[in-house]
């Protein structure tokens, strides 16, 4: 988890939209982070700091000069953090941070700090398309200052447009991006995720539990990393993860002619995918019927995907994962040599449709990793610095 331990002061400004910044609070304590609430004048006209406080399980701080015993936080404290967030910003704040005015507590830390500043702009349309914000936002960018949003959609004014606060989770993503190491930034990533389904008749299928969450979770954070990231996904009900181009797949066939088009332009491809390996001979053109009281169907193999790449690689760097329910370190092993891959990720049907998993990581080299119970989002992280590692020698 990116963001876990890491010190991070939460600005929240005065929009209708500081409300969301209560459960972004509640959101960034549960990925383990230490969160820090600063509050504008005009934010405390729309929430109360109790409400903060009570999420961030931290005091909320939004006096420049609290008074005497006040136990307020000093600004040079407050900047000395990880990351900075502003969420509402509004266009005041994006004005005066643009214009280099430090006249109150949430502007002061952000001029004393040396962190990454991200900015989730939430307004009316009008003032999202006024000349000054969208100049004011040039300058900014150029300082590096990092944006999330604002979104199109039904605005608090009532008005359709551009303006809604972005999506918390997208801002969270934003703040991970925004902490990540930058290590894959030469790397163009192809990562395959989810089931296939291989069809009976029109409304039949073969297929797997495979929720998708490990290839997704790869693809989430080799993007974070820097890379540029394609993902092949067979059936899985994940949101798309943000920057990265999703193709859509539905057969282990499918499946095979989108990962054979990305693969020669991919300098790493993991395969998480859960690949059906048989497929009906025949798919019914028309609903079967249950008239019979045993029906048997002929099933065919379906192609290797990985092995395919193994035999054509030139100078990708291959991983694999292989599932095992009996001598995983030695069956996966097998695997990793029989498609001539680089690196292993062997685990147990327990981490199926999971939000954890149990991972062994085995390289070409014989190196044998057994990871402790942990995130999928963890392990994707665990195995991309497994596989810069290896092909930094
Ligand atoms: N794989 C693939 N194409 C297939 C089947 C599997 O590319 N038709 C990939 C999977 O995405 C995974 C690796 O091969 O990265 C191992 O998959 P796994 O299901 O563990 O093993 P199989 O090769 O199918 O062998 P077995 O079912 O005999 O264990």
């Amino acid at each position: 988890m990116v963001l876990k331990d890491k010190k991070i002061v939460l600005g929240v400004t005065g929009g209708i939209a500081a409300y969301k910044a209560c459960e972004l609070a509640r959101m960034l304590k549960k990925e383990g982070a230490f969160v820090r609430c600063v509050m504008t004048d005009a934010a405390r006209k729309f929430i109360t700091p109790l409400s903060l406080e009570t999420l961030s399980c931290n005091p909320v701080s939004y006096d420049l000069f609290p008074a005497a015993g006040g136990g307020g936080i000093n600004h040079i404290d407050l900047a000395q953090s990880d990351l900075i967030v502003i969420a509402p910003a509004t266009a005041n704040i994006i004005g005066k941070l643009a214009g280099g005015i430090a006249d109150d507590l949430l502007t002061t830390v952000v001029m004393a700090s040396k962190a990454p500043v991200l900015l989730a702009p939430a307004m009316n349309e009008w003032m999202y398309e006024n000349p000054a914000v969208a100049e004011n936002i040039e300058r900014l960018k150029k300082r590096g200052f990092r944006f999330v949003g604002p979104e199109s959609g039904e605005l608090a004014c009532g008005r359709e447009g551009t303006g809604r606060l972005a999506e918390l989770e997208d801002i969270v993503e934003a703040m991970r991006e925004a902490l990540s190491k930058r290590d894959m930034a030469a790397e163009k990533v192809l990562v395959t995720a989810g089931a296939t389904r291989e069809a009976l008749d029109p409304v039949r299928f073969l297929s797997n539990a495979s929720s998708g969450r490990m290839g997704y979770s790869m693809a989430r954070a080799a993007r974070r990393r820097g890379a540029e990231v394609v993902l092949v996904s067979g059936h899985s009900v994940l949101p798309e993860p943000p920057g990265v181009s999703v193709v859509r797949v539905v057969s282990a066939e499918e499946m095979m002619e989108a990962a054979i088009r990305y693969f020669p332009q991919s300098t790493v491809v993991i395969m998480a995918a859960a690949v059906s390996d048989f497929r009906p001979v025949k798919a019914h053109a028309k609903k079967m019927k249950k008239a019979e009281a045993v029906l048997t169907a002929a099933l065919e193999r379906t192609p290797d995907i990985l092995k395919e790449m193994g035999k054509k690689r030139k100078g990708q760097f291959l991983v694999g994962f292989a599932l095992e329910t009996e001598d995983l370190v030695k069956n996966a092993s097998a695997k990793l040599k029989e498609k001539n891959l680089d690196m292993v990720v062997a685990n147990s049907p327990a981490g199926f449709d999971s939000e954890t998993n149990e991972v062994t990581i085995i390289d070409r080299g014989g190196k044998v990793d057994v990871l402790l119970p942990m995130g999928k989002g963890e392990i994707a992280e665990r195995i991309l610095d497994r596989v810069v590692s290896m092909k930094a020698r």
